[in-house]
């Protein structure tokens, strides 16, 4: 980098151009050469200030926006918002981690599993979802076909290797892990362990979250036990869902997991589940997504997108079957 300001430098002063100069030209010309060099010294810097690198300001965990958007954009998830405020603070605070942060994220859809993935990204990466350093994998758009197996295998590999080579604080999502064909996600295994390093890449700083609607039911059937006992919602504890969730998973052949090496090995750090919602968390998300467009309240609007979702079991009508997923085309609709 130091050399091609020296050289500027030296053709500068050796020109014959340079002979006939006044002091105080000379002086510019050396001043330049020495500003140039100062500049291109310090490319990488000067680069970073305008364009994504892999360091702070634009690789940093903002955990009080973290906490805020859990708080204001996440409904009727208080054991996710729990688990991954202290997760993903402890992970991005330790400079020196054992091994990638690995979240499976499990529940009913529109319960908030690719918002919440949103919100983590939002929070780390300057550039949000946009960073170049996150990438996510959805099942049936990147691995729709059964017989390529063994490529996908291969590339998933070099993909993962080749990105965390480039920026160590990597995100990799994986959508859909429930119609990911059984043993794929095992091809990642390696980058999820404890080593130092693999072939000099550190894959120890980067996370890993999947996401799957797989153990929603077992969820939504424990969420429905403590309703009918009369429990609040709020008292639902990680551990009275988190190993029958991982249990369920890995006995399920189509929950993306089967019998994997992930679970067997302990590689998942946390099973975080998602509750059902219910009509009041419904209704808060079309609150939500009529600020997001710059709209007040507006109970008509409100009720009347909460109303037409369709709710389960059949006798209580609890839970929307859908989540909150639809808000925006129903909102969008009404307005
Ligand atoms: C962190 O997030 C909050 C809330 O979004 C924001 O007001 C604040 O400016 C952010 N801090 C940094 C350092 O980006
Ligand atoms: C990074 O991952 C993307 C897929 O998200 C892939 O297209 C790209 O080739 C990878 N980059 C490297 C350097 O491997």
């Amino acid at each position: 980098m130091k050399i091609v300001p020296r050289v500027i430098l030296l053709l500068l002063l050796s020109t014959p151009f340079t002979a006939t100069m006044e002091p105080l030209s000379m002086g510019i010309a050396v001043g330049v050469a020495t500003a140039l060099t100062g500049l291109l010294g310090n490319f990488p810097a000067f680069y970073c200030k305008f364009q994504e690198c892999c360091e702070a300001p634009w690789v940093e965990l903002n955990n009080t926006g973290l906490k805020m958007d859990l708080d204001d954009k996440l409904f009727g998830q208080h054991i996710a918002k729990q688990v991954v405020l202290k997760a993903v603070n402890g992970f991005m605070r330790n400079p020196n981690p054992k091994k990638p942060l690995t979240l499976s994220l499990h529940g009913w859809t529109g319960t908030g599993k690719n918002l919440l993935s949103e919100i983590i990204a939002e929070n780390i990466y300057r550039n949000g979802m946009k960073s170049k350093y996150v990438h996510q994998f959805i099942a049936t758009l990147h691995f729709p076909h059964l017989e390529y197996f063994s490529h996908y295998k291969e590339q998933l590999q070099k993909w993962i290797r080749g990105n965390v080579s480039l920026c160590a604080r990597s995100i990799f999502i994986f959508d859909e892990m429930d119609k990911m064909q059984a043993g794929l996600i095992d091809a990642i295994k390696p980058y999820l362990d404890y080593y130092e390093n693999i072939d000099g890449v550190v894959y120890r700083k980067a996370i890993f979250i999947f996401l799957s609607n797989a153990g929603g039911e077992r969820i939504t059937e424990i969420a429905l036990d403590f309703w009918q006992k009369g429990n609040k919602r709020e008292d639902i504890q990680l551990k009275d869902l988190e190993s029958k969730v991982s249990i369920g998973i890995f006995n399920n052949k189509k929950s993306g997991f089967w019998h994997t090496s992930l679970i067997d090995k302990n590689l998942i750090d946390w099973f975080v589940p998602f509750l059902p919602l219910e009509y009041k968390h419904v209704k808060l998300c079309v609150r939500e997504e009529l600020k997001a467009r710059g709209y007040g309240e507006h109970e008509e609007v409100i009720t009347g997108v909460a109303d037409e979702m369709t709710y389960f079991p059949e006798r209580e009508k609890i839970y929307s079957d859908k989540g909150c997923k639809m808000v925006a085309t129903k909102v969008e609709f009404y307005l």
